[in-house]
């Protein structure tokens, strides 16, 4: 792969954290983004907040977990490292604290299915992962399972993971899962929410396959 190449993936993933915080679903310098590359993966460095970002600021990391020791990865490598070993089909993982997806995190609920865009995520819910230590290999093993056969889960008293075949896809997905947060939120100021039937979102998930941007 070209310098070149690799420079503008680099960009993108920094382009994609200031857009988090224009769309309002990110807090301060806690959201990170990774990307499929090479043998590995290019990740954000922690603590680094985005105007300042720069490209040789991305940290590129082994599948093993190597990273240069002069640099430093977001506190949450792991997730996204394990996230990318076990989903061959995954290449972007968006991590973030959005306000209504870590309202909904905070009290321990998954989303359930109120509207069908419920599908884009992958199925019928949008799962909880149990809490964990933020950067902890347990917190890994969590946020993988929880999106078994999903795009996107929440994490207990943290935030939210969307991830994508692209950066553009999984970023899309991180506005809609908030969206759906906010209006299960909404909601449950008025009552108790009608389910969508299980059968109805496996309809809904044979139409919307392939919905949302492409690109990289
Ligand atoms: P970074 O280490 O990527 O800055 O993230 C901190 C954090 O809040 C992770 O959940």
């Amino acid at each position: 792969m070209s310098a070149t190449s690799e420079r503008k993936k680099r960009q993108s993933i920094i382009d994609a954290c200031r857009s988090m915080n224009v769309l309002g679903i990110n807090q301060g310098t806690s959201g990170n983004i990774s990307l499929r590359h090479d043998t590995g993966l290019l990740i954000t460095p922690t603590s680094v907040p985005y105007e300042t970002m720069q490209p040789e600021q991305i940290v590129f990391m082994g599948l093993d977990g190597s990273f240069d020791a002069a640099q430093r990865p977001s506190s949450e490598w792991r997730f996204h490292l394990d996230i990318l070993k076990a989903r061959p089909e995954v290449n972007a993982v968006v991590h973030a604290h959005p306000p209504y997806s870590t309202i909904l995190a905070i009290m321990g609920l998954e989303i359930p299915p109120i509207h069908y865009m419920i599908a884009v995520a992958g199925g019928d819910t949008i799962r909880c992962a149990p809490y964990a230590t933020f950067g902890t290999q347990e917190l890994s093993e969590h946020a993988v399972r929880a999106l078994e056969d999903r795009m996107a889960c929440l994490l207990e008293h943290h935030g939210m993971i969307a991830v994508g075949p692209s950066l553009s896809k999984a970023m899309w997905l991180a506005v809609e899962v908030e969206a759906l947060a906010r209006q299960y939120h909404g909601c449950l100021q008025i009552g108790t929410p009608r389910l969508l039937p299980k059968a109805e979102i496996k309809n809904v998930l044979g139409k919307i396959a392939g919905y949302g941007p492409a690109g990289k």
